[in-house]
């Protein structure tokens, strides 16, 4: 746990600095929806594929979403111009590019190989080309990058466990599985044998849950699916119990505001509740989800959400810590990307 030392006093207005210049880890984003809409047309014209989109404008009217599903539907679509391993590199370049840019130092990168191999695309490919453009990321950014698997909850568990068969083959290139796509009617509990087999395996487990569905999910993520942190979890200050109890174990939360605002979860980012969640003690984060439809990457989410929701410069802190404490990463490199939380928060301070 991340005890506050304590903090030099930063002036409100310096907030939208501050939270740009903090180092922060990403533990919360879909590398599929990192797809711009200009890399979208321009992998469809390089594959020659299809896309129902007159122009990159005409695509981007298009995200007007109402709730997840109607993200979903867009988002499967804006996937299906990925072919080959150089595009999967190209998507995650790009992305890892602005990870650098906002200051993420750490990252863990969601994939959704079945909206791939569903179109034909080998496994190989899409891990291949992700993984390269990670290791390249560590080269020549600076920037740690890893990847999560996620099974997609609206296909069979069957599915799911077909999917892991493909995938174990390139195991050293991933690091854990997920599970997303749409929620309501599909619960963790689907999915409770294949996420049995990740945990004999060595997989680290993460599952979406409470993003539009009940406390229940969320519940059953952490006692059927034994999950390490919950994507999402917004709908958990529903429950009070469920509220102690990832308090008192620090079950991280991955939040993603931008996300939350773009498909309707809260009305507007003021009534957002993530100040609650942090004031409660629980150990969540600020993600960017799927950036290029939801207005915006790392510190877009961080500025928009300081802003909305009068967090503080302690929160700030508070929220990069969290990021650490929340990833997958050894004791060394945590202690070494705390320091450096520090040595910035302080130089901040000292720039005033
Ligand atoms: N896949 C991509 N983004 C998602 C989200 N916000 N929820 C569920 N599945 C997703
Ligand atoms: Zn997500």
């Amino acid at each position: 746990m991340n005890t506050q030392p304590t903090l030099p006093a930063i002036d409100a207005g310096r907030l939208p600095e501050l939270v740009r210049a903090l180092p922060k880890a990403e533990l919360h984003m879909h590398i599929e929806g990192s797809l711009e809409p200009e890399l979208i047309f321009a992998l469809a014209q390089r594959n020659k594929v299809q896309i129902p989109y007159a122009d990159v404008e005409s695509l981007r009217r298009a995200y007007a979403f109402t709730d997840l599903q109607s993200f979903l539907d867009i988002y499967y679509a804006g996937a299906s111009v990925l072919l080959t391993e150089q595009d999967f590199y190209d998507m995650a370049w790009a992305y890892l590019e602005r990870a650098k840019a906002d200051n993420v130092v750490h990252t863990e990168m969601f994939f959704d190989p079945q909206t791939h191999t569903a179109r034909g695309v080998p496994m190989r490919t899409v891990i291949d080309g992700l993984h390269r453009a990670c290791t390249d990321a560590g080269a020549q950014l600076g920037v740690s990058a890893v990847l999560i698997l996620c099974f997609l909850r609206h296909l069979s568990e069957e599915d799911a466990f077909a999917t892991l068969e493909q995938a174990l083959p390139h195991r050293d290139k991933f690091i854990g599985v997920g599970l997303d796509s749409s929620e309501v009617g599909h619960p963790p509990e689907k999915f409770a044998r294949v996420f049995a087999r990740c945990r004999e395996l060595g997989l680290h487990l993460v599952a979406h849950a409470g993003e539009e569905g009940p406390p229940a999910y969320v519940w059953s993520a952490l006692d059927v699916l034994k999950v390490e942190r919950i994507d999402h979890g917004v709908q958990s200050s529903k429950d009070p119990a469920l509220m102690k109890r990832l308090a008192e174990q620090r079950v991280p939360l991955t939040v993603c505001p931008l996300s939350n605002l773009k498909l309707c979860v809260f009305p507007d980012l003021a009534a957002h509740n993530i100040r609650s969640l942090l004031d409660a003690g629980l150990v969540a984060t600020i993600n960017s989800d799927d950036p290029a439809y939801f207005g915006g990457y790392m510190n877009e989410n961080w500025v928009q959400t300081f802003a909305a929701t009068s967090l503080t410069a302690a929160h700030a802190w508070q929220l990069a810590a969290n990021s650490f404490e929340a990833s997958f990463i050894d004791a060394p490199a945590r202690r070494a990307y705390m320091e450096q939380l520090q040595a910035t928060f302080e130089r901040f301070a000292a720039a005033a």
